[in-house]
């Protein structure tokens, strides 16, 4: 209902992304601010949404100090509204705090006005990124089930690898997603990536019944090491080769919203209908 509405106007209709990845410190934030940034420079407006309160998290990433996070909102204090962090035109932030590790304590009122919430945003945001924090606990498979479209980081390292198959396993199993869209990092270049994708694929397709999409690649640039001290503005900015593999990320990841509306849609449908939550 909602969504032939906003496709039939020309209302912003939120393309919802998670970042993942099963195995921790792949690039899941890095890729999240970057992708974000080159987004934002393409003139699409993004909220980021932090999913992970480690150590190298969005906040630090970005170099803001929320005021306010979703606890506020859980709470019943804040509105999301209010929360927001304008990091810079085109990209807010939404900060989690302990909000979002801890999915199974908040009841399903909240979570349900969590959702709810988010979709009154819907018209302001052309995407929502969430980073996910590591792993494959309840609340990262919750996170994932609840977006159209999941973003699976992967390394060369063989780890990697082997956590995200886990990862698409259990979201696949437990909540039924069954597209997947992946981003190699820290790769030589655009071979060493499909080749990481070919493997994948092979696995996925041969054990699993769900698609696995090859969305692009980011290559180890120096440059996009983490300074904790640097902020999105003024942090040292992504080599040539890093800054055209995002614009090719960021190009695929439109390319999803402007075709797979119906299949996004669709799979949100599914979603809510079985109740993820
Ligand atoms: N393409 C790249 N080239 C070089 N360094 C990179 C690249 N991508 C990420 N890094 C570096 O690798 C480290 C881990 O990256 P990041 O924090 O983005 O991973 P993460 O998956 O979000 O980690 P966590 O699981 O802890 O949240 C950081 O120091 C980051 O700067
Ligand atoms: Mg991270």
């Amino acid at each position: 209902m909602t969504a032939a509405y906003n496709s039939m106007s020309n209302r912003i209709q939120t393309r919802t992304v998670s970042v993942t990845s099963g195995k921790g410190g792949v690039g899941k934030t890095t890729l999240t601010v970057n992708l974000a940034q080159t987004l934002a420079e393409m003139g699409k407006k993004v909220l980021i949404l932090d999913g992970d309160i480690g150590l190298a998290n969005i906040d630090i990433f970005l170099g803001i100090r929320p005021q306010k996070t979703l606890d506020d909102f859980f709470n019943g204090d804040e509105t999301l509204e209010n929360i927001l962090v304008k990091v810079q035109k085109n990209i807010h932030v939404l900060p989690s705090a302990s909000g979002l590790t801890d999915l199974q304590s908040i009841d399903v009122y909240k979570r349900k006005m969590l959702m709810d919430e988010v979709s009154m945003l819907d018209n302001t945001y052309d995407f929502l990124l969430v980073d996910t924090a590591s792993g494959i606990d309840e609340n990262v498979q919750y996170l994932n089930s609840t977006v159209q479209d999941v973003l699976v980081v992967i390394t060369p390292e063989p780890a990697s690898m082997t956590d995200a198959y886990a990862l698409i396993k259990l979201l696949n199993q437990n909540k039924k997603v069954c597209r997947f869209s992946m981003v190699a990092n820290k790769v030589l270049g655009e071979k060493e990536a499909k080749d990481i994708y070919r493997r994948m694929e092979r696995v996925t397709s041969r054990f699993l019944n769900i698609s696995l999409n090859y969305v692009g690649y980011i290559p180890f640039d120096p440059k996009l090491r983490q300074l904790s001290d640097q902020n999105i503005v003024n942090r040292a900015r992504p080599s040539a080769a890093s800054s055209i593999a995002l614009k090719r990320i960021a190009d695929s990841v439109i390319g999803e919203q402007e075709l797979g509306e119906i299949n996004g849609s669709l799979q949100f449908f599914w979603n809510q209908l079985l109740d993820v939550a």
